[in-house]
């Protein structure tokens, strides 16, 4: 019998403040440095949140036009990533592609390409906006490698979300589709204390490196609990097929105590609150694409689950569809969301090193009682 209170899964648990973003399960709404996520979903780029989040405010135009100056200008892949990439077999799982163009990013010394007078903060700040800018040309080249086509280099003409799409698919996107793209770039982006940003954090908080904490983080959004399950989505949409099967599929699935990709959340228990924009920005993409079967399917596997065991659908849900009807890879849906979610990451690596304490809980030992090594022949 344990003396002390046991938090598996740290559920519930408060374990520090966070300035970045607010999860609210009562009210069912999440903020972004106070601002409510489907309103800067309606009225921002992606540019303008990734600042939001670093810095607590939105950009002045001024401010923005500097921003964007400069994440253009670092956009090409790396040679140096290209050849490590290339290295790598076209069986490789994107997301450990991802990991590993990131991890090797910190075997440069990128100090020498920073200006004189730096401190701790603007030396991540300078880091974080180099991922920001390298993970769109990283995602795509993987892509298309995969599929035996060549680089394609980036277009400083374009904003974050159409050059990431002119990269992926060579052709500049329709705008409803560089819209929905932008949209879900802008709900990825942060959800407070999930588990790849608390690996984040733990990283950062032994004082180790930025892109250290991001390669651990990339590590624990791979798993399809969390960030995976967007993929997972369209291996479920796969085994059910169409509509009319969802319930039995799901009867059967539920019979075998399986996870149902897309469903649950941790915090969210009425409800993912990002769900409703994605869902529209489905909509649209089904509407455009002429397939209503695949709109149908999502239905009837949510009606399913809803009136089965009363749990909603998550952000991967609509995502791994959305991303579908856009033409990206199902493998390639998680590195996306990794593209996002970095801005939300090295947001909190720079608050942890604000106020920064050791990361480290204790556990109620239960193994054997204290014995000794029997005595050697
Ligand atoms: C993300 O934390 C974040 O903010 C994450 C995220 C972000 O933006 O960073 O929102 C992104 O990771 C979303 C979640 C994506 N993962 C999935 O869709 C995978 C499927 N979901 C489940 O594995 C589950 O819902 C979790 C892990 C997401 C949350 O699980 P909890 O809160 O730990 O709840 P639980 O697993 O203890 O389940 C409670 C009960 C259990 O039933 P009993 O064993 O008590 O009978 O609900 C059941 C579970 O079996 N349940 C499910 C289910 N989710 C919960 N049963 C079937 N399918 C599911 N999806």
């Amino acid at each position: 019998m344990t003396e002390t209170p046991i938090h598996k899964g740290l559920a519930g648990v408060v374990v520090d403040t966070t300035a970045i973003s607010k999860v609210n399960p009562d009210t069912n709404s999440l903020l972004y440095r106070g601002y409510p996520v489907q309103d800067l979903a309606a009225h921002c780029s992606f540019e303008e949140v990734a600042y939001l989040l670093w810095h607590g405010e939105l950009p002045s135009p001024d401010q923005l036009a500097e921003m964007e100056k400069l994440e253009r200008s670092l956009r090409p892949l790396d040679a140096r990533t290209k050849t490590l990439i290339d290295a790598l077999p076209t069986t490789a799982h994107p997301m450990d592609v991802v990991r590993t163009a990131v991890s090797q990013l910190g075997t440069f010394d990128d100090t020498l390409l920073q200006p004189e007078g730096l401190t701790d903060r603007t030396l991540n700040e300078g880091r974080a906006m180099y991922l920001f800018a390298q993970l769109p040309a990283i995602v795509a080249y993987d892509q298309r490698r995969r599929r035996g086509e060549d680089l394609i280099e980036p277009r400083d003409d374009l904003g974050y979300s159409a050059n990431f799409l002119w990269m992926t698919f060579g052709s500049e996107p329709a705008p409803a589709v560089e819209q929905a793209f932008n949209v879900s770039m802008i709900l990825y982006a942060e959800h407070s204390f999930n588990a790849s940003t608390f690996t984040a954090r733990v990283v950062t908080s032994t004082l180790s490196d930025l892109y250290s904490a991001v390669t651990g983080a990339i590590g624990a959004l791979k798993g399809p609990l969390h960030g995976g399950a967007n993929e997972a989505v369209m291996a479920v949409f796969g085994e059910i097929g169409t509509a009319d099967r969802a319930d039995d599929w799901l009867e059967a699935a539920l019979a075998e105590k399986r996870k149902i990709m897309g469903f649950g959340h941790r915090v969210y228990k009425h409800g993912d609150s990002r769900v409703p924009t994605m869902k529209a920005v489905l909509d649209d993409l089904v509407e455009h694409a002429g397939r209503r079967d695949l709109g149908d399917l999502y239905d009837a596997l949510e009606q399913a689950m809803t009136s089965r065991k009363n749990i909603l659908p998550n952000l991967d849900y609509p995502a791994g569809p959305a991303y579908h009807l856009m033409g990206f890879d199902t493998a390639t849906f998680t590195p996306l969301f990794v593209a996002s979610r970095v801005t939300g990451w090295t947001a909190h690596i720079m608050e942890q090193l604000e106020s920064n304490s050791l990361i480290r809980p204790l556990s109620e030992y239960v193994g054997p009682d204290q014995r000794e090594v029997p005595a050697r022949p």
